[in-house]
C-alpha cells in the first residue's frame, strides 16, 4: 500500500506521541531519540491505547507502558518486554518535505502468544461448585484486628455461631473467610479509565493469583450458595477491609455492563452487622444496594444488627452484654433459617427470565461520541 500523509514534522514535537487513524486503524505514533517510529495501538491484553503511555529507557531500549495494565513494548521493533513472546505490529514511517508519511500495511503483523494462568483456569471458565442439592455456606469476616493480639469481636463471633447452626441443623457445608488473613491489593481504578479495563478475573489477580482476593472470587462466586458477611460499624460505616473487597468485586458486577454476563446466580445473602453504637440501618442499606446489584437475593429480614446507643462508650460492657445476649443466640439462628428457606426457592428461579437492569456502555448519553484515542 501507498505511504499516507500523516502530519507535519512541527506536529509532533521531540519526546511526545500521538494516536493516528489510517482507514480503519489506529497506530501509536512515537518521536523519541530523533527518530519517529510506528506500532499498533491496541494493546494486546486488552486493548488499551498504547498512544497514551508512558515511555522510558528500558531494558534494551524505548519501551511504552500500556496506560491500562502496564504491558510494555518496544517502540520501535513492537517487541513485548524480554521473557514474553507476544509482538506488537510495526509500521513504516519516511519524514519528507517536512512532512511524517506511514505505510499503514505493516511491516511486522501483532502476535498474541495465547497464556493462560492455570491456577485461574476456574474462575476463567466459571467452574460452579454448586449444584440443585449443595448447601454450601460461606462466611466472610471483615473485621481487623492484630494477628499476634486477637481481641473478642462480636461480628465475628456471631458469625462463628450462624456458620456453626448451619452445620448443626442443616448439614450444610460450611467456610469461613478472614480478610484480615489475606493479603490483598487494593483496586487501582482501571474502570476509570475505560469500562473494558476492569477484567474478569480482576488484573491485579490474573498477574498475581497469589493475591488473596483469588480465594474470595472462588469461595464467593463459585462455591457458595448463601454467603454471610459480618461488619463491625467504623464510623457509622462497614469496615475499611469490607470497603477494600467491596471495591475488587466491580469486576464481577462489571461483566454485566460489558458482557451481559451475570456471574452471580441462585445465591442468597445476609448480614451481621455490629458496632458499640449506632448507624446499623444505614450500613446494611448499603450491603444490601452493593448485593443485590452482583445479583444475590435477600431473604425476608435479610441482617442481624447489635448495637448500644450513642453514650455506649464503656466498651468492655458491652461485649459482656454481647456475650449474655439472648436476641444474638437466637438471631444468628434465624438468619440461616431464613437463607435456607430462601435459598430452596430461588435455587428454582430460572435465570433466562432474570434481566440484571443495568445501564450498558450503549445507554451512555455519550454512546453515540467516537472516542479516538480507543481502540474499542
Ligand atoms: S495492559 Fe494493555 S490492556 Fe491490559
Amino acid at each position: 500500500m501507498e505511504f499516507i500523509k500523516v502530519y507535519s514534522l512541527a506536529e509532533l514535537a521531540p519526546s511526545s506521541q500521538k494516536i493516528v487513524v489510517v482507514g480503519n486503524k489506529k497506530i501509536a505514533l512515537f518521536h523519541y531519540n530523533d527518530k519517529i517510529t510506528a506500532i499498533g495501538n491496541a494493546c494486546l491484553h486488552k486493548g488499551g491505547p498504547l498512544g497514551k503511555g508512558v515511555v522510558k529507557e528500558k531494558y534494551d531500549g524505548l519501551y511504552v507502558a500500556c496506560p491500562w495494565h502496564g504491558w510494555e513494548y518496544n517502540i520501535e521493533n513492537g517487541n513485548a518486554a524480554p521473557g514474553y513472546p507476544d509482538k506488537q505490529a510495526v509500521y513504516e514511517v519516511k519524514v519528507e518535505d517536512d512532512a511524517i508519511w506511514i505505510n499503514p500495511t505493516p511491516i511486522q503483523k501483532a502476535h498474541k502468544e495465547h497464556f493462560e494462568n492455570p491456577l485461574l483456569k476456574e474462575l476463567i471458565d466459571l467452574k460452579y461448585q454448586t449444584n440443585k442439592d449443595s448447601l454450601n455456606i460461606l462466611g466472610i469476616s471483615t473485621t481487623n484486628m492484630s494477628a499476634g493480639l486477637p481481641r473478642f469481636s462480636t461480628s465475628e463471633d456471631a458469625l462463628e455461631k450462624s456458620l456453626a447452626y448451619a452445620e448443626e441443623t442443616y448439614g450444610a457445608s460450611t467456610r469461613i473467610v478472614k480478610l484480615r488473613d489475606l493479603e490483598f491489593k487494593n483496586c487501582e481504578g482501571f474502570y476509570s479509565q475505560h469500562s473494558h479495563a476492569c477484567t474478569w478475573p480482576c488484573s491485579i489477580t490474573e498477574m498475581n493469583p497469589e493475591d488473596g482476593m483469588t480465594e474470595v472470587y472462588e469461595s464467593m462466586i463459585l462455591w457458595a450458595d448463601i454467603i454471610i458477611v459480618s461488619t463491625p460499624i467504623r464510623w457509622g460505616n462497614a469496615s475499611a477491609l469490607y470497603f477494600k473487597m467491596a471495591e475488587r468485586l466491580n469486576c464481577v458486577q462489571n461483566q454485566i455492563t460489558i458482557n451481559n454476563k451475570v456471574l452471580i446466580k441462585n445465591k442468597v445473602a445476609s448480614f451481621i452487622i455490629t458496632g458499640g453504637q449506632d448507624n446499623i440501618q444505614q450500613v446494611a442499606g448499603q450491603m444490601m444496594c452493593f448485593f443485590t446489584d452482583l445479583g444475590f437475593t435477600f431473604p425476608p429480614f435479610s441482617f442481624l444488627g447489635w448495637s448500644r446507643g450513642w453514650t455506649a462508650e464503656d466498651m468492655d460492657k458491652n461485649i459482656l452484654q454481647f456475650k449474655k445476649s439472648q436476641y444474638i443466640e437466637r438471631t444468628s439462628k434465624e438468619i440461616i433459617d431464613n437463607c435456607v428457606e430462601t435459598l430452596t426457592q430461588i435455587k428454582n428461579i430460572r435465570n433466562e427470565n432474570i434481566h440484571p437492569p443495568k445501564p450498558k456502555r450503549k445507554d451512555s448519553l455519550s454512546a453515540e461520541i467516537d472516542n479516538p484515542d480507543m481502540n474499542i
